[in-house]
């Protein structure tokens, strides 16, 4: 079987090692010269827009794929006119921008926080009265890890957020206080078979997710499960999704999807019977899907702007060490390492020494 990968990066990366002893061959498009997923497949080194090398993953590869939602909506449209392309363009226009994804959510049901598209300087006004502060204004496209916002705390801040945002489509949505966070992967076959992890409760800083850890037994799983359950058959989705979410007075408000496997599901390749990437490779290739019940306890930990010592890391009991090959930048996702354990308390022992490491490594 051989799959093409719109990107290259870290997930380009673990869907390759997961597809490897599948004998899955892999072929990414990906216009970063040093994309660290090219040492597992063939690299296309193009634009994401270059029909000719489209063309060419298209024909070396049976299904094609993306890791990266920013993919532009016609190249999704010229590979789905020629390979099956899943998830489909449906799914990646949706998930592309913050606007849609609070649409369909609405359509679907889906609580959401109070939001207003915000185009002008005098709509942002409005929306601040109608929203109300504290707020956060959004790029309604390619913001990640936390770029591309503002938090709208009092009056004053609303001029220098414009300035540094004004120049593009905009959402402007309620600051919510949110208890904690969680997301929901779901997996959807071919086939419309359908399994759900553990919902997951991540730990952001800065926007970014430092943490990711598997809840058992977590109050909110069922409904995790049905507003995840409502966007996949609404979209007709096949693979792995992601849905973030806001738990606020003990009850699920959307923040936003993922259509493609995401940071918050790393832990899923020790911690999982089958791993989020496995899962995305079995649905997209028409297989039976894995099992998402966990195996034992565990917590993802990422590392950014700097990685701890290998020679330091390997010393801790049941730590799995993932390294994607990156120049180190600060805020750049340079790995990551899942630590497991039978139980909470020797997890919680082996992830302070983790956290320590980690810590003075960002230092
Ligand atoms: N409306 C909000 N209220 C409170 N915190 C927010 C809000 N929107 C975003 N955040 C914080 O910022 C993080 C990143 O925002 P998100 O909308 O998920 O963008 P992205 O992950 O694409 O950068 C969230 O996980 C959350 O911690
Ligand atoms: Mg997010």
């Amino acid at each position: 079987m051989k799959i093409g990968i719109l990107g290259a990066g870290q997930l380009g990366r673990m869907l390759g090692l997961a597809g490897y002893p599948l004998d899955f061959d892999f072929v990414f498009l990906d216009p970063a010269p040093e994309a660290c997923a090219a040492p597992l497949g063939d690299h296309l080194h193009a634009p994401y827009d270059d029909e000719a090398a489209l063309a060419e993953l298209c024909r070396r590869c049976d299904v094609v794929t993306y890791e990266f939602e920013n993919v532009p909506a016609a190249a999704a449209r010229f590979v789905s006119q020629r390979k099956p392309l899943l998830p489909g363009e449906a799914a990646l226009v949706t998930g592309q921008d913050r606007l849609s994804e609070k649409k369909l959510f609405d359509q679907l049901g889906i609580p959401v926080p109070r939001y207003l598209p915000v185009n002008t300087r005098e709509a942002l006004e409005l929306a601040v009265k109608t929203v109300g502060l504290p707020a956060v204004l959004k790029t309604r496209r390619l913001g990640y890890d936390g770029k591309g916002q503002a938090v709208l705390r009092t009056p004053d801040d609303v001029a220098p957020a414009w300035d540094r945002l004004g120049r593009q489509p905009l959402i402007l949505e309620a600051f919510v206080p949110f208890e904690r966070e969680v997301s929901c992967l779901a997996v959807r076959s071919r086939g419309g078979e359908l399994a759900f992890y553990p919902l997951v409760e991540n730990v952001h800083r800065e926007g970014i997710i430092r943490t990711a850890t598997p809840q058992r037994g977590d109050p909110l799983q069922r409904e995790g499960e049905d507003y995840a359950r409502r966007v996949v058959e609404s979209l007709d989705y096949v693979g792995v999704l992601a849905f973030e979410f806001f738990v606020s007075g003990g009850r699920l408000l959307a923040n936003e999807i993922a259509p493609r496997v995401h940071n918050s599901g790393h832990w899923s390749i020790e911690g999982a019977v089958c791993s989020q990437f496995e899962n995305h490779l079995r649905a997209i290739t028409g297989l039976p899907l894995g099992s998402t019940a966990l195996r034992g306890h565990s917590t993802m930990v990422n590392f950014i702007g700097g990685v701890p010592a290998l020679a330091a890391m390997a010393q801790i009991p049941g730590v799995h060490v993932h390294l994607y090959g990156k120049t180190p930048k600060p805020s750049r996702k340079l790995g990551h390492a899942t630590v497991c354990a039978d139980g909470a308390a020797e997890l919680r022992a082996a992830l302070d020494r983790l956290n320590a490491l980690v810590a003075a490594s960002e230092a």
